[in-house]
């Protein structure tokens, strides 16, 4: 939502609002002095070298000191001597090695540079190695030495004492590189210090907003190169393309970095570097020759990352063999320390992996919240409600969640309710739960300064809010008028908030309403860039420019723990975000905020969700239909028909804006957003199973084309197409009267038109006509995808369906596939509650087994539904009947079709109610 800052825009300052991004909001490289000092410092800068390396508490310790310490040095004459730094590398279990970099706190520093808590897992700790010995070397090039730890099986950790660089290379003396940091010698660390006279000005000024500055510059630059690597991907939130490009070096002109500083940005253009609603300082490389590695660096001040071209620096100083490939990059950040990990990979699905056990793996989500969400701004009273709900259902379109955004609220105060439009909302809630669907209401973190609210009360006797820089508390303006915004890296005051979401305190809603956070990044409508002054202060003394990043993570994980707590931590809980930190993945979904409804946000809402998944958030989606503006039809049903594969799948809309729901535009068209729309509920039990591999493993549920493919060169920065687990592609149409489309299908084998069971060639691009009900979709051969066919008002009333397996054979005649079922909505899974079958073809013979580990107590949850279809794809000549086992029956196989839908139907073959419990083991042997 973030809602147009127009009227407010209009009424305070008078601008007019055209349909276009203020690009002087906000501010630039330039106008931002530890951006522009750190871009400007040449390679070899850094005259840092390491001493007194030894092996202290199972990390190596060094320290960092400045080359010539005693030496006069002109050109920094009122310089402080610098203190030294020091550095500790630890290595983690799996292939994780983390840096640190802080002052010495025994020299008393004036005050303790800021850590962000409560973003790594306790888990991780617990993988610490406890490194025994470090060995030194002499280096190659006569500079001196190195000490060298051990990592993991064939990886170690080198620290190059001078100048300093730490780096991960394969294990043995001329292992090759996989990751290093400093090689280009741009490390820059400003200590902390008294002002050098009483005149030196600290202040920055942006526009009408002066920050005081009173501790100073306390910036962190260093250069980071990934070796091997083709491409680098990640670090969202940025509207641009999957594989990063570069924003210095040869043939880039007076590109902005890509910029991590979560802001509200009315009308965000489609292509730019430009930082969003949400921060993660995650990259991944990828290469043909080696694969991937990852770096994160966990900061949650404002930060500037440059992608350095190819030939960027013309007197490299590392010298490489000539075939080895390289990506450089340059992470600068306003505050904080070095706190980073690198991530050995060496495949893509590892370095995600590695990733997750740092910050955590997905939440699985009920199975509710993977279906499909009807939202507005503003489903306007309970009748709008009731009457948008029953049009679902005379249109025989399912939804399962029905949002209601801020005008729901009495006056902008969360947590009540407008009593003349919503005057019975238990009642409404429970309506709707009567046909197993859900409601969802927004609450923001701004509060309302009424003394007549009992939130605001509280929260202001208790001293909860955040201050400003005088120690008052902070008053911005937001959608209430003027407020104050919880603080909420207080763990108190998270529990205190937490308590609110209890259904005595929540007065009108019940156990089916969930939540929407909005306008947490957060959002000031008066405020420098539209968000909190940088000197406003939290708990701990805490500045905001230290965890600027990290507040809406606060404000997410508060929200998520008020509904764990209000279901006694039996229901899963679900909170939708727009800002996010690294870690949010643990607390809910989160959506690329306020897009617009034109085909090329259409285009990017695609590298912007696969970005988001490999760096950890998995359950994410774009508003369908486009947030401003209105989209014309064709647009409308693209939206749709792409959005039906986004992990998390919501339509939203501008109270601007027209009326868009489903119905409204010609019988035809409601028929090909209902397909759509079937499409995603027929496909829920795959998806399903994709949360709960993302929920054990972080592998994200819609994934970039070379994480299944990573040997595929032709698809590394393919952003048009898409992998839904490993057995669907997707491709989005994304222009207008589009008549036909090229789809490259990578690798050597087969895939499967999802609606017509046709066969295309891997390995080649085909170029497909194209028509209005439906985008191209395969089922690549050699999987088995479970789904679910019988049309049903939400995704709840389908629960004990019976499956359809459709089997698409590989040129071996063979494939495989997995379900997940649970409950769908409590914690009892990681108790044992669930089935995980395995399905494989071979011989001619489908067997189903067990694939959950023994020790699971597997009689506690046991469904009773069957298999009623099973479909085969690719094989021939047609067999007559199957035998299935244990129950040693026959039955026929016939032609039957694909998608069971009226007009269409192309025969495949098809073995009709085989009568097999899903939770079973079985064998079919085609006959
Ligand atoms: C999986 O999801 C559940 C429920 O959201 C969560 O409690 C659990 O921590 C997740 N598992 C992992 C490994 O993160
Ligand atoms: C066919 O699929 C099976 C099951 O996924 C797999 O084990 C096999 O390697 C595949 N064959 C080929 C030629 O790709």
């Amino acid at each position: 939502m973030g809602k147009a800052l127009c009227i407010i825009l209009i009424l305070l300052i008078s601008l007019n609002c055209a349909f276009s991004w203020k690009k002087d909001e906000f501010r630039n490289c330039n106008q931002t002095p530890f951006c522009k000092r750190a871009r400007s410092r040449k390679p070899g800068a850094c005259s840092l070298i390491a001493t007194d390396v030894s092996i202290s508490d199972g990390d190596l310790v060094a320290k960092l000191v400045p080359k010539e310490t005693n030496q006069e040095n002109d050109e920094n004459q009122e310089k402080p001597p610098e203190k030294p730094l020091v550095l500790t590398i630890s290595a983690y279990q799996d292939g994780v090695m983390r840096l640190k970099i802080d002052e010495d706190q025994s020299l008393g520093p004036r005050k303790k540079r800021f850590e962000v808590p409560d973003v790594i897992v306790p888990e991780f700790l617990n993988k610490k190695l406890w490194l025994q010995r470090v060995k030194e070397e002499n280096n190659d090039d006569g500079s001196g030495i190195s000490s060298v730890v051990y990592l993991s099986d064939g990886y170690e950790g080198v620290i190059r004492h001078d100048p300093f660089e730490v780096s991960v290379r394969e294990s043995g003396k001329n292992g090759k590189k996989v990751l290093s940091l400093n090689s280009n010698g741009l490390f820059d660390f400003e200590q902390l210090r008294e002002k050098k006279e009483e005149n030196e000005d600290w202040t920055e000024n942006f526009k009408s907003h002066t920050d005081s500055r009173p501790y100073g510059p306390q910036s962190i630059s260093f250069d980071v190169s990934f070796y091997d690597a083709d491409f680098v991907y990640g670090i969202p939130e940025h509207a641009t393309s999957l594989a990063l490009k570069p924003t210095r070096g040869p043939g880039v002109e007076d590109s902005e970095p890509y910029r991590l500083f979560n802001l509200d940005v009315f009308e965000y253009i489609h292509d730019s570097p430009f930082g969003l609603y949400g921060s993660i300082p995650f990259m991944i490389s990828h290469g043909k020759s080696r694969g991937s590695s990852g770096f994160f660096w966990l900061n949650a001040a404002e930060m500037q990352i440059d992608v350095l071209g190819h030939g960027w620096n013309d007197e490299s100083v590392l010298m490489l063999p000539s075939d080895q490939k390289r990506v450089d990059t340059l992470w600068m950040s306003e505050a904080g320390v070095v706190d980073t990990f690198f991530f050995v990979g060496p495949g893509p699905k590892d370095v995600v992996r590695q990733y997750t056990t740092v910050t955590g793996a997905p939440a699985l989500p009920q199975l509710f919240a993977t279906a499909y969400h009807q939202c507005r701004w503003n489903y306007r009273d309970e009748e709008d409600v009731f009457n948008v709900d029953s049009k679902f259902d005379e249109h025989d379109i399912p939804y399962d969640v029905l949002w209601l955004d801020i005008e729901h609220t009495d006056g902008k105060k969360y947590f009540t309710w407008d009593r003349v439009l919503f005057p019975n909302p238990e009642d409404m809630q429970k309506k709707l739960a009567a046909k197993g669907r859900h409601m969802v209401t927004i609450v923001d973190p701004h509060i309302k300064r009424d003394e007549s609210y009992y939130i605001h009360k509280e929260a202001s006797q208790k001293g909860h809010y955040v201050k400003d820089a005088t120690g008052k508390d902070f008053d911005g303006w937001c959608w209430p008028g003027s407020s104050s915004y919880l603080d909420m890296v207080n763990p108190e005051i998270r529990s205190w908030w937490a308590d609110k979401f209890s259904l005595e305190n929540y007065v009108g809603s019940t156990s089916s309403l969930y939540i929407w956070n909005d306008m947490n990044e957060p959002s000031v409508f008066n405020g420098p860039e539209v968000s909190m002054p940088r000197d406003a202060l939290h708990h701990g003394d805490v500045e905001h420019r230290e965890l600027h990043n990290a507040y809406g993570y606060y404000f997410h994980m508060a929200t998520a723990d008020g509904l764990l707590k209000r279901g006694e931590g039996k229901d899963r809980p679900f909170v939708l975000s727009r800002a996010f930190f690294p870690g949010s993945q643990r607390f809910g979904a989160v959506w690329t905020g306020d897009n617009i409804a034109e085909w090329e946000h259409l285009r990017v809402s695609v590298p912007m969700i696969l970005t988001l998944g490999l760096t950890g958030i998995s359950f994410s989606g774009a508003d369908v239909g486009g947030f401003f503006g209105n989209p014309d039809t064709e647009l409308l049903v693209r939206w749709y028909q792409l959005g039906a594969y986004y992990p998390f799948f919501r339509a939203h809309a501008h109270h601007d804006t027209k009326r868009r729901e489903p119905w409204l535009f010609g019988e035809r068209k409601t028929e090909l957003i209902r397909e759509a729309i079937h499409i995603r509920y027929m496909l829920l039990p795959y998806f399903y199973t994709l949360f709960r591999e993302a929920n054990s493993s972080g592998i994200p549920v819609a994934r970039p084309l070379w994480m299944e493919f990573p040997a595929d060169e032709k698809v590394f920065s393919n952003d048009e197409a898409f992998m839904v687990g490993n057995s669907l592609l997707v491709q989005g149409i994304y222009t207008q009267g589009a008549k036909h489309v090229s789809v490259y299908l990578p690798g050597d084998e087969s895939w499967y038109d999802m609606k017509t069971g046709t066969a295309y060639k891997g390995g080649v691009t085909h170029k497909l006509e194209v028509s209005d009900d439906n985008i191209p979709s395969f089922q690549r051969a050699g999987t088995i995808i479970p789904r679910k066919d019988r049309f049903r008002r939400s995704s709840t009333q389908m629960e004990n369906d019976p499956y359809t397996l459709v089997i698409a054979l590989n040129s071996s005649k063979a494939a495989e596939g997995e379900l997940y079922v649970d409950d769908g909505k409590s914690f009892e899974f990681q108790k044992g509650a669930y089935i995980h079958r395995r399905f494989t073809f071979s011989n001619g013979k489908l067997t189903s087994s067990n694939m959950a580990p023994a020790t699971d107590a597997h009689n506690r949850y046991a469904p009773d539904c069957t298999v009623e279809r099973i479909i085969l794809l690719g094989l021939s000549p047609q067999p007559k009947n199957a035998l299935i086992e244990p129950s040693n029956h026959k039955v026929d196989v016939e032609s039957g079709p694909l998608l069971l839908r009226k007009g269409m139907a192309p025969s495949v073959l098809t073995i009709r109610k085989p009568n097999v419990r899903i939770a079973d083991d079985w064998t079919i042997q085609i006959l």
